[in-house]
């Protein structure tokens, strides 16, 4: 880890909060399948979809919950390029609508790879929503179908988002400065 401070607050926990409110609402006609199957990729996807679930049940939504851990980022902020399954889901995908939670959209490699994955695992639908998203840091052509916020190139920790497996408590997105 280098030399580093977290700068301010770049999304407030209350801008989340409301933000995962209004992608609820989107959400949630998308969630009716009796084979719906919400997948969270770990390990940075995990305070979004605890709280995306949460607001869904207020909704009437029940949705089959499993975690997929992929990793392609070494210790620092540059994605290795090849993604691998360090931890699988268990639950049968065949036939089932899937909704895949991710923190954030990069390079682009991370959910490409998962939506393929889940494909090849028999889902009927894959739907993607991503809490926050960095177009200009696009490698792979994907896009999500539901983004929280999209953000310009920083690198951001906080509400589950790390550098080098740090920070992920914090309530709120927050910069990282090298210094
Ligand atoms: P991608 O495969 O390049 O799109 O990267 C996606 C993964 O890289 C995310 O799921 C994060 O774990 C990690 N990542 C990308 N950008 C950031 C960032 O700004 N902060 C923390 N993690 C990041
Ligand atoms: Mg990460």
């Amino acid at each position: 880890m280098q030399p580093h401070r977290i700068s301010g607050v770049l999304i407030s926990a209350d801008e989340i909060a409301r933000r995962v409110d209004e992608l609820v609402t989107l959400l949630e006609p998308h969630c009716r399948a009796e084979n719906f199957v919400m997948i969270g990729i770990l390990r940075g996807s995990f305070m979004f979809i605890a709280d995306l679930v949460r607001d869904l049940y207020q909704h009437g939504v029940h949705p089959k919950i499993d975690f997929i851990t992929l990793e392609s980022y070494g210790s620092g902020m540059e994605s290795s390029g090849t993604v691998k399954v360090t931890k699988d889901i268990t639950v049968d995908l065949a036939g089932a609508e899937v909704l895949l939670i991710d923190d954030i959209l990069d390079s682009g490699r991370t959910l490409h790879f998962a939506v393929n994955l889940m494909r090849e695992k028999g889902a009927s639908r894959v739907l993607t929503c991503a809490l926050l998203d960095k177009p200009d840091r696009r490698v792979v052509k994907v896009k999500p179908d539901f983004t929280g916020f999209t953000i310009q190139d920083h690198f951001v920790v906080g509400y589950g988002l790390d550098y080098d497996s740090r920070y992920r408590e914090l309530p709120y997105i927050a910069k990282v400065e090298l210094i």
